[in-house]
């Protein structure tokens, strides 16, 4: 049940060269609908092989996010906060190691069809992220466990403007930024919908206030050091009154800011993945309300309307 896939094709431009009848094909990312969510299809035996054997453990902290919401920047933070007292600043592996390596996805590379890793020798606490949505996320072992969530989401407009920049540099340089936008008024982007990914966690985060930490990327640049304290009292690592004090809290938000953050060797060099993607993609800007520069007033009302329907009467705004 509810394995079937059906493909989408985002509408595809077709141009016709005057003399050649040169045909050059315009078109984005192609996602399928699986458990109520879009996601490429390649990712759905290893969504169901997660589902199926991963054994979550109490003290796993989990990190979820839609794509283009400021996963690198949580899973840099989770990483540094959990292991400050193992390793200083300076010796942190996130100046040789990006992010992502980490702080593996559970559906991208910890779980895939064939492969069904022991994660049994992993110290604690282990440390995941996923883009899964909470429901399907909850077919998984997590929901019994104790284990921790942190959520991060951010202004939709933000994620679409940021997934365009994104998907044009590694895959699609030809896809046209309205198709994107129209791919996300549709909610059939990865992962999406937009306003069901935010409110499976959001809702389960108001129910259960210990097992999801819901955290907003407009929050994390206006106020980080309460923030970033928010998270460490969450996954269970506060800082002591001494630490805060000597400023650990503002170290940490300094290590893993943007303009620090791009420049680690660990993400100006080597790839990831099966798209081969340079690190260097995950920092554009970092900026909140980059999407007035690209998305017209008249668009932006359009999906502003969307989403504030979609959102209606669950406390949850943007
Ligand atoms: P922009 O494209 O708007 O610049 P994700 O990590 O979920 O893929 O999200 C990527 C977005 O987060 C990009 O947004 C990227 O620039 C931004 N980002 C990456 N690292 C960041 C950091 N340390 N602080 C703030 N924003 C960061």
């Amino acid at each position: 049940e509810g394995e079937q896939s059906h493909e989408n094709h985002p509408p595809s431009m077709v141009a016709e060269g005057d003399d050649h009848h040169i045909i050059t094909k315009k078109q984005g990312p192609t996602f399928c609908q699986f458990q109520g969510f879009w996601c490429r299809s390649s990712l759905v035996p290893n969504i169901i092989s997660f589902q199926k054997h991963f054994q979550a453990l109490d003290d796993d902290i989990i990190v979820a996010s839609k794509p283009k919401a400021g996963t690198t920047w949580l899973k840099a933070l989770v990483f540094t906060i959990v292991n400050r007292a193992r390793f200083s600043l300076s010796n942190s592996p996130l100046n040789l190691t990006n992010p992502h390596k980490l702080i593996p996805y559970l559906e991208i590379t910890v779980y895939g069809q064939d492969h069904i890793p022991d994660l049994t020798s992993i110290p604690s606490p282990r440390l995941f992220a996923t883009h899964l949505p909470f429901a399907v996320l909850a077919e998984s072992s997590i929901k019994q466990a104790k284990s921790r969530i942190v959520y991060v989401t951010r202004n939709p407009l933000d994620i679409i403007v940021s997934f365009w920049h994104f998907i044009r540099g590694i895959e699609c340089p030809d896809w046209p930024l309205v198709e994107c936008f129209e791919m996300f008024c549709r909610g059939e982007e990865g992962f999406g919908p937009f306003w069901d990914h935010a409110l499976g966690y959001w809702k389960e985060s108001s129910e259960k206030p210990h097992k999801v930490l819901f955290l907003k990327y407009e929050h994390l640049k206006e106020n980080p050091i309460q923030q970033i304290k928010r998270i460490a009292e969450f996954i269970g690592f506060p800082f002591s009154v001494e630490e805060e004090r000597a400023g650990a809290i503002e170290e940490i938000k300094t290590f893993c800011s943007f303009s620090n953050m791009k420049d680690l060797v660990g993400n100006m060099t080597g790839t990831m993945g099966r798209l081969h993607i340079q690190p260097k993609e995950l920092f554009r800007k970092g900026e909140v309300g980059d999407h007035i520069n690209y998305l017209s007033p008249s668009a932006i009302e359009r999906f502003c309307k969307i989403v504030e329907e979609k959102l209606s009467g669950s406390g949850l705004a943007y």
